[in-house]
Formats: structure tokens, sequence, C-alpha cells
């Protein structure tokens, strides 16, 4: 039986805008007080876990100790079905640029380019079908965590297509769906994502 979130405090253990708006907006209509790890200014631990769940628990357990409050991280990305799962928990890290590419930073494009530049390398024909994954960790000062995950099936498209959303989203088309991620409207997304599955197990979990 997981543990309860009583009212009060909690801290978004995130220094992603786009990740601390879709996680604000699912926890609207549960009365807490959200604070951000990057307003408090708390440390960005390095991701060092080889799993969603590890590097969910590393970011949550440093934000609820430095904080001295309960935190929520999320750890996601995207696996590709043709490139046996990839990028997974290196997502982040393929969006990275190196010093060739430009200055110091994450460019997204650049991040969506290569996927496709890697299935364009196995044919015309390859298997687009991915899946984002997610999964949430709660940590309370004491060092208890309660871990939740979900995932949402899709086909990537190219060239990337909408505003709406961040990282890939623009590549991204759930099954039975036309649209994009980035092409939805947010609360479209919000109703379907591999974050709203993860927060559904939640919040029946945890209020
Ligand atoms: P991390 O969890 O901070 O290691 O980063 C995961 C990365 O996966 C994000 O920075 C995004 O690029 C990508 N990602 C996770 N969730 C989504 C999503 O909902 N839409 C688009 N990209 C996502």
């Amino acid at each position: 039986m997981a543990r309860k979130l009583a009212p009060g405090k909690l801290v978004i253990a995130t220094h992603n805008a786009g990740k601390l708006r879709e996680i604000s907006a699912l926890l609207s209509p549960y009365g807490m007080e959200i604070l951000s790890a990057g307003a408090l200014g708390l440390p960005e631990p390095d991701e060092t876990g080889t799993s969603f769940a590890e590097n969910a628990t590393i970011k949550a357990l440093a934000s609820a100790r430095a904080a001295n409050l309960p935190a929520l991280a999320d750890d996601s990305g995207l696996c590709v079905a043709a490139l046996g799962g990839r990028p997974g928990v290196y997502t982040a890290d393929w969006a990275e640029r190196q010093a060739f590419e430009g200055p110091p930073g994450r460019d997204w494009y650049m991040a969506m380019g290569k996927v496709e530049g890697m299935l364009a390398a196995l044919g015309a024909d390859v298997d687009r079908s991915a899946a984002f994954h997610c999964t949430l960790a709660l940590a309370w000062p004491d060092e208890h965590v309660e871990i939740f995950a979900g995932q949402v099936a899709g086909n990537l498209v190219w060239p990337p297509r909408g505003d709406h959303g961040f990282g890939y989203d623009p590549v991204f088309v759930p099954q039975g769906h036309d649209l994009s991620f980035a092409e939805m409207e947010p609360t479209k997304k919000h109703a379907m994502s591999h974050r709203a599955h993860a927060f559904a197990q939640l919040v029946a979990a945890l209020f």
C-alpha cells in the first residue's frame, strides 16, 4: 500500500520548463502547493542510472533531501523499436550539442534529426514505431520512495510538425491519431500521454 501524500508543499524535481508545465497542469486538481527545483535553486544531480526508475529516484531524492520536502521527479524518454529501444534513458543526451555543433546546450531539432537519420539508414520501409516512457518517483525527506510508470505507443513522422509541447513532440504521432503531440491542443496530449498514464496511477495511489 503506497504512502499517502498530505496536502502541502510539493517540489517538482525538474529544471525542464516543458515538464514543469505539464506536471503542474496534471497536479492542478489536487490542491498541492507546487514549487520547482529550478526556482528553489536546488542542484541538478547527474543522471547516472541505467533505467528510468533509477534516474527518477536519483532526482526525487536529491530534491527531497535538499528542500526537506516531498519531491516528485519525472524521468522519461523516447524508445524507438527499430533502434533497439534507443535513445531511451539517453533521450535528453541526444539533444546535447557537441563542440563542433555549436554553443553548449540542447537542440531538439538536431536530436529528432539524429533519430530520423538512423531510421533512414535502415531503409525506406523501416519500422517507425516508438513509445514515450515516463517514470515518476515521489520521495519524502525520510527517503521513502514510491514509483509509477506509464507509456504511450505511436509512430515517428518526418519532418517535425506543430508548435505545442516540447522535446520530441513534433515527430511523435500517438497510435490511432493523425496529429503529432505538438499539433494537438495540450489538454488532448495531457489526456493520453505517457505522463498522463503514470499520473493516473500516482493519483490513484497517493491522494
Ligand atoms: P530526462 O527525463 O530529463 O532525462 O529527459 C527526457 C527527455 O525525453 C526530455 O528532455 C524530452 O526530450 C524527452 N521527452 C520526455 N517526455 C516527452 C514528451 O512528453 N514529449 C516530448 N519529448 C519528451
